[in-house]
This record gives C-alpha cells, sequence and structure tokens, in this order.
C-alpha cells in the first residue's frame, strides 16, 4: 500500500476545505489559531512513517487528552473505573449538561466533558499533580520528552470554564466527585491545554493498534484486551454526537479535540493523527474528517 502517495493526494485535495468551519473561540487563546492549517501523521509500529503539511507543528490536543487520561485511570482502577462513569454514547454535544440531571450526576463516558471530569478526579486523587503524572505519560508514549501544557492556554480555558465548573459542582452534589471541583477543574484545564504535534499524537496512540504495547519501548500500558476496549469505546463515544456519523464515513476508532486534532487507530497496523484547526458543527476537525475518510477509502484499510 502507497501511503505516501495517498497521504500526498490528501493533502491536495484538501486544500479547498482549509480555512472552512469555525475555529474554537470559546477559549479565547484557541481562536488565536490560524483555521488553515493542516497536517497528518500515519506511523507503523516498526517506526516507518508518512507526514504531510504541518504534522510537526504543536497544537492543543484538548479533548485528545481525555483518552490518555482514561488510559491511566483503567491502568489505575481496571474495570472498577466504569463504577465512576459510563460506557455509551451520549447524543448529546460534549458539554452538554441535561443527561446528568436525570443519570443522578453519573457521566456517559469519559470522552464527555462530565466523564473526562470524572476520570481527571481519578488521577487527582491518585497523585500529586494529574496534569504532571499526564504529560510525563504523553512524554512516555510518544517519546517525545519536550511535550509540556501551554499555560496560556489553560489560563484562559480556566478564566471561562462556567459551564464546566457548573458540571463539577453538579457531579459533586451526586458525591460523584471525592476531590475538591477548583483542583478537578484545574488539573481538567491543564490537561487539554498540552501541546503536541501530529506525528506525537500519532505516535503516542500506537500502544492501540499495537495490544496496549508501546512498540518502541516494549512498556506495556494496557493488557490487550483493556487496549481493544478502549478502541471501541473511541468507535462509540470518540466524536462527540457526530460518533456515528464518524464511524459510518471513516470507519476507525478514534477520539477528537476542539484543537482540531483528531488522532485515529488502525488496529494491529497503524496510528494516524489529522490536524486541522476549522471546526464542523459538531467540534470535529471538518477538514481532518474528510482526511480521515478519504485514507481509509483509498487504502480500503478500516476496521470494517
Ligand atoms: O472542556 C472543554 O470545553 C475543552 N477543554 C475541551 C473540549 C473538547 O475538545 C471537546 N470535548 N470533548
Amino acid at each position: 500500500m502507497d501511503y505516501a502517495h495517498i497521504l500526498e493526494r490528501i493533502h491536495r485535495d484538501i486544500q479547498p476545505l482549509l480555512g472552512q468551519g469555525k475555529v474554537a473561540d470559546y477559549i479565547p487563546e484557541l481562536g488565536k489559531v490560524r483555521g488553515d492549517r493542516f497536517g497528518m501523521a500515519l506511523v507503523f509500529a516498526d517506526g516507518r512513517s508518512h507526514c504531510v503539511g504541518d504534522a510537526a507543528v504543536p497544537f492543543s490536543i484538548q479533548s485528545i487528552s481525555k483518552l490518555f487520561a482514561c488510559t491511566l485511570a483503567f491502568q489505575l482502577l481496571g474495570e472498577d473505573l466504569w463504577q465512576r462513569v459510563g460506557r455509551e454514547p451520549s447524543g448529546n454535544a460534549f458539554n452538554s449538561l441535561v443527561q446528568l440531571e436525570y443519570e443522578q450526576g453519573l457521566p456517559r463516558n469519559p470522552f464527555i466533558n462530565a466523564g473526562a471530569l470524572v476520570v481527571t478526579d481519578v488521577l487527582c486523587s491518585r497523585f500529586v499533580q494529574a496534569e504532571t503524572a499526564l504529560v510525563q505519560f504523553m512524554r512516555r508514549l510518544s517519546g517525545n520528552p519536550a511535550i509540556d501544557y501551554d499555560t496560556r492556554v489553560a489560563q484562559s480555558e480556566s478564566e471561562h470554564a462556567e459551564r464546566n465548573r457548573a458540571m463539577a459542582y453538579f457531579m459533586k452534589s451526586f458525591g460523584r466527585l471525592e476531590m475538591p471541583v477548583d483542583k478537578v477543574i484545574e488539573a481538567y484545564c491543564r490537561q487539554c491545554a498540552i501541546t503536541m504535534s501530529c506525528q506525537d499524537l500519532a505516535r503516542a496512540a500506537l500502544f492501540l493498534a499495537h495490544g496496549g504495547v508501546v512498540p518502541w519501548s516494549g512498556e506495556r500500558i494496557l493488557g490487550a484486551s483493556p487496549a481493544k476496549r478502549l478502541s471501541a469505546l473511541m468507535l462509540t463515544c470518540g466524536t462527540y454526537d457526530a460518533a456515528g456519523d464518524f464511524v459510518y464515513r471513516v470507519g476507525l476508532p478514534a477520539k477528537s479535540g476542539v484543537g482540531g486534532g483528531i488522532v485515529a487507530v488502525l488496529p494491529h497496523r497503524w496510528a494516524v493523527c489529522v490536524w486541522s484547526p476549522g471546526l464542523d458543527h459538531s467540534g470535529n476537525s471538518l477538514a481532518g474528517v474528510q482526511a480521515l475518510e478519504w485514507l481509509t477509502t483509498l487504502s480500503g484499510h478500516s476496521i470494517f
């Protein structure tokens, strides 16, 4: 399969879509990024990789952090994690409050904001600084020791985190959070503000395509079965309330973020990350989803 050729073709054909969609600006610092950027990186377990465009440019990973925070919490709690957060698609926007009321503060899944706050609560109760633990984890997974969070983005989000605070207090009122709300929110804002490139993120997700083991270091992150299950969750819940449409078009387990990144894996083969900040109405990268759709169509490789 000539992936180099496929990525070049995608890079060429995607040009008319760049600049379309809306760059997230509800976190003001994110709104400063140019909407017409585009990068894509595809990596294999043996170290081979193909990159186009801005694949080496760091961007705000935002909700893609939810995948890795959940991995850490799953490592710590195993199946007990699912006592704290569900495994069903929400069918609602990622920052919706409505479901929480009639489901007694138990979030539907770890990839919407409410569920991610519970996951961060788990990490806050286990680590002195949850965000530092996550940054270190991302460095190990990607092999890039320079990864960190952007303090300006974290500060900007913290100053505009009314909805997430409301959600956290609401869940606290149902006894769903163990740690103080302020501590959980600060750690959450910092984890969302981690900056990584497409190359970093594709490498970091590779353990999911490789039976739970980081291919180049041999570090086991999860057992083969938990890794498979996390990928299943990505498939059903990883792209917000558009997960059904995403799976129809792309056919890969994936996790997106409002920074415009989407990371996806093809089990036993490769991991890919695409970045373009213009978002569609669900909050997924408009050009990113299209690029991934073309990737699986042109290669004939998806999970189906
Ligand atoms: O909490 C927020 O709204 C952002 N830090 C992340 C949102 C995002 O990427 C989509 N969430 N699932």
